[in-house]
């Protein structure tokens, strides 16, 4: 019988995490979650029970419990897929963007620890069972880092620009040890971190007119946790309608 694969995708109570973890367990996978919250219900991926912790990945102190606290879920196995997914863009109370001069340093800082220091800590923290299995981790950047976005804050664009370097970073660092790191870069996925006003952007700025759809977020990231992209490290693939042109 094929070794069952495992994946940690980080975010996946709902969203893109949460379609991404649907399908890893569609394709087979274990797939094992972390979260504020408890598990959805009745997502396939809970059936053993223990696949999931609840930790507030903003929080620095949490975050360097997340490995220790992941790794007896996993059981001993490899790791063949490490998706950092879960990620925070906090917004004016109309939904506007909240820029460079007047976001609380306190809201930086924990804008830095979802996007930035838990992608790093929970990588490394499991290089050796991503070599093991010669998997692969995919970083959730964004096209806010690219351009000034209407919506998206200062803070959350820069993290997200630090996350691309990250990629780049951590892929020539683990390519030895037989690891791809790779990133991919939304537009506007039809998910609740969307602003109300973010159907203009649909009308004016994305030449394919619509949102994307979470699924195709997973179709790209199945694809880059493949062998199909077995010679891809160290990209960041946009997918976004063609907003970015
Ligand atoms: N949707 C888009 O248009 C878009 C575009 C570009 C990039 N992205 C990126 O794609 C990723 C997913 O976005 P999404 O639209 O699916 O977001 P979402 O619908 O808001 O879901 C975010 C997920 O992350 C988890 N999460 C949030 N804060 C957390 C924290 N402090 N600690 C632990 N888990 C936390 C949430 O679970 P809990 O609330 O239970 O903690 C949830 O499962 C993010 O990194 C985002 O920046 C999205």
């Amino acid at each position: 019988m094929a070794e069952q694969k495992t994946a940690i995708v980080t975010g996946a109570s709902r969203g893109i995490g949460h379609a991404v973890a649907q399908r890893f367990a569609d394709l087979g996978w274990r797939v094992i979650t972390v979260s504020r919250g408890p598990p959805p219900p009745k997502c396939p991926w809970n059936d053993d029970g223990n696949t999931h912790v609840q930790l507030d990945l903003s929080n620095l102190d949490e975050i360097t419990k997340t490995v220790a606290a992941l790794r007896p879920l996993l059981g001993g196995s490899k790791l063949h897929a490490l998706v950092n997914n879960a990620g925070i863009s906090p917004k004016g109370p109309g939904g506007e963007r909240v820029n460079s001069l007047t976001t609380d340093l306190k809201v930086w800082q924990e804008m830095y620890n979802a996007n930035f220091y838990a992608p790093l800590i929970l990588t490394r923290g499991f290089a050796q069972e991503l070599s093991n299995a010669q998997g692969s981790v995919v970083n959730l950047c964004s096209i806010a880092a690219y351009r000034v976005h209407p919506f998206a804050g200062a803070a959350y664009a820069t993290s997200k620009a630090a996350l691309a370097a990250l990629t780049r970073e951590m892929a020539a660092d683990m390519a030895p040890m037989g690891v791809r790191v790779n990133a991919i870069a939304p537009g506007e996925i039809n998910t609740t971190i969307l602003s109300p006003g973010t159907s203009k952007i649909v009308d004016n700025n994305i030449p394919m007119r619509r949102l994307g759809e979470v699924s195709e977020i997973a179709d790209l990231i199945e694809f880059l946790c493949s062998e199909k992209s077995s010679y891809i490290t160290g990209a960041e693939i946009a997918i976004d309608g063609g907003q970015r042109v």
